[in-house]
């Protein structure tokens, strides 16, 4: 096992445009196997974007078209979801709009429900239907949104848990004018850090305990794993316990949640035993209205929060941990900041950050209720649903209407990190009480602890389609804890 910060930490490389066109960025992503050191002196086979894990970062700009052409060299299919996008239903990314390996010809990799032995976590044909898949699919991201960190993986159908955590994840940022006017840290104290969780065996693969290693048959994990998949070796930018060395200014931090089923309660710890605050600007959909100073910041799966780290108030020489308090032993810690070095700095947090439209619930406003529980008995495959239902592509489980808000109520029995696909909206009560603090914010995927009511406000914008919501919790995505919501 790796000591802790001995490995720099890493920042992915940048995705350049293989071209570039008035109003539009086209851009190559190859889905392929890679060999990367994660573990010093071993090798893993990672299934990357391009090869890497994390994979490349995509700098764009809002309202400025992304073009992104994937083309698939596994031996198994995918589908890419940029999460946090407002992206039109056929870029979405739906779990069966599959880019089959290019090496298979289409239809030969249905691998699919028929090949399923009974009781497999898929539910059959009919959940396949509406499968539209090719070879090299082409992602069109007109980006009608605000700044925001965003960040894209693998949502195959019954798949995307083992996928992802083979290394099909890469950070997505959208900048606009609002955010470049801001004097924030910017260039290479502007950030992005991808949190998340692996195991390793000896000979230093990911070691993941799926019914099917080969990601081509039975989906799922035993049933040990039903809550979920932890790791047991801390990754930041698919590095162990990195360390980063900074200067004595302030890093405006992207932080990101990319593990499968790992929440995480962040704090900062100096050796004297101090606990310096994180100036949080942003959230999931981008900037908050004001900074919040936080002593603590949750995470669950697939959140993002966009925090100022500021270390000038510490000595040259300062080591400051970010720990998960969360956790135990050594996955208690995460990462480690040294100062180094003293710099001149001219950044700072503004006390105001964006022209923010925070939304207030009126009686007009549809009110809908999603209940995201574990269910089957005895006999019966466990599975999680939403509603007492498990996903099926023929289903709607509710009809917005294109540009309207809605009351949208998560009740659950479990910790499930509910995510919407396309709609961004805000957290007006949990449990009765007033959002926790890290709810601020424009949100698409929020925590939903055990035996509380999240309510929601929605805001359906942008395009008319299939999309869906469903717990990110990785494991729980593909035992059927999915639904899908039809913009009308
Ligand atoms: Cu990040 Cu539907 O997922
Ligand atoms: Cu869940």
């Amino acid at each position: 096992m790796p000591e802790p910060f001995r490995v720099p930490l890493p920042v992915p490389p940048a995705a350049r445009p293989a071209r570039t066109e008035a109003g539009a960025d086209f851009y190559e992503l190859d889905q392929r196997e890679g060999q990367v050191e994660i573990l010093p002196g071993r090798k893993t086979t990672v299934w990357g974007y391009n090869g890497i894990f994390p994979g490349p970062t995509f700098t764009t700009r809002s309202g400025r078209r992304t073009v992104v052409g994937v083309r698939n060299m596994l031996t198994v299919p995918t589908a890419m979801h940029l999460h946090g996008g407002v992206t039109p239903p056929q870029s979405d990314g739906y779990p069966t709009d599959l880019v089959l390996p290019t090496r298979c010809a289409p239809g030969q990799n249905r691998y699919d429900a028929a090949a399923a032995p009974p009781g497999a976590h898929s539910m059959g044909a009919e959940r396949m239907q509406g499968d539209t898949t090719t070879a090299v699919r082409t992602y069109d991201y007109p980006l009608p949104q605000r700044a925001a960190t965003l960040w894209y993986h693998d949502h195959r159908m019954d798949f995307s848990a083992p996928q992802v955590w083979r290394g099909l994840a890469g950070i997505f940022i959208v900048r606009d004018e609002e955010d470049d006017r801001l004097p924030l840290p910017g260039g290479d104290r502007d950030i992005p850090l991808m949190l998340a969780d692996r195991s390793f065996e000896a000979d230093g693969s990911f070691r993941y305990p799926a019914l099917d290693p080969t990601c081509t048959r039975r989906p799922g994990v035993e049933d040990a794993y039903m809550d979920g998949v932890l790791g047991d070796v801390q990754l930041v930018n698919g590095a162990p316990w990195p360390e980063l060395e900074v200067s004595n200014t302030r890093y405006r931090l992207r932080l990101l949640n990319a593990s499968n089923a790992r929440r995480y309660q962040l704090r900062l710890d100096t050796e004297d035993g101090a606990h310096p605050p994180f100036i949080q600007i942003g959230s999931d959909g981008g900037l908050l209205a004001a900074p919040q100073r936080l002593a603590t910041l949750a995470m669950a799966p697939a959140e993002r929060l966009d925090v100022v780290i500021d270390f000038s108030e510490h000595p040259v020489g300062t080591r400051i941990t970010l720990v998960n308090t969360a956790a135990d032993g050594r996955m208690r810690q995460v990462m480690r900041f040294h100062i180094v070095r003293a710099e001149k700095d001219d950044s700072r947090v503004p006390a105001r950050l964006s022209a923010f439209d925070k939304l207030t619930a009126t009686r007009a406003m549809p009110v809908r209720s999603f209940d995201f529980r574990r269910t089957g008995d005895g006999e019966e495959r466990q599975m999680w649903t939403i509603n007492g239902k498990p996903f099926s592509t023929s289903k709607v489980w509710a009809a917005p209407r294109l540009g309207s808000v809605e009351r949208w109520r998560f009740s659950s029995d479990f910790h499930h990190p509910v995510h919407l696909h396309l709609a961004q909206f805000q957290v007006v009560a949990r449990g009765n009480r007033t959002p926790d603090p890290c709810d601020a914010g424009w949100k698409d995927t929020v925590d939903v602890r055990p035996y509380e009511v999240v309510e929601v406000l929605v805001r359906f914008d942008g395009y008319r389609g299939r999309y869906m919501l469903h717990c990110h919790n990785l494991e729980h995505e593909d035992m059927a804890m999915m639904a899908n919501f039809d913009v009308v």
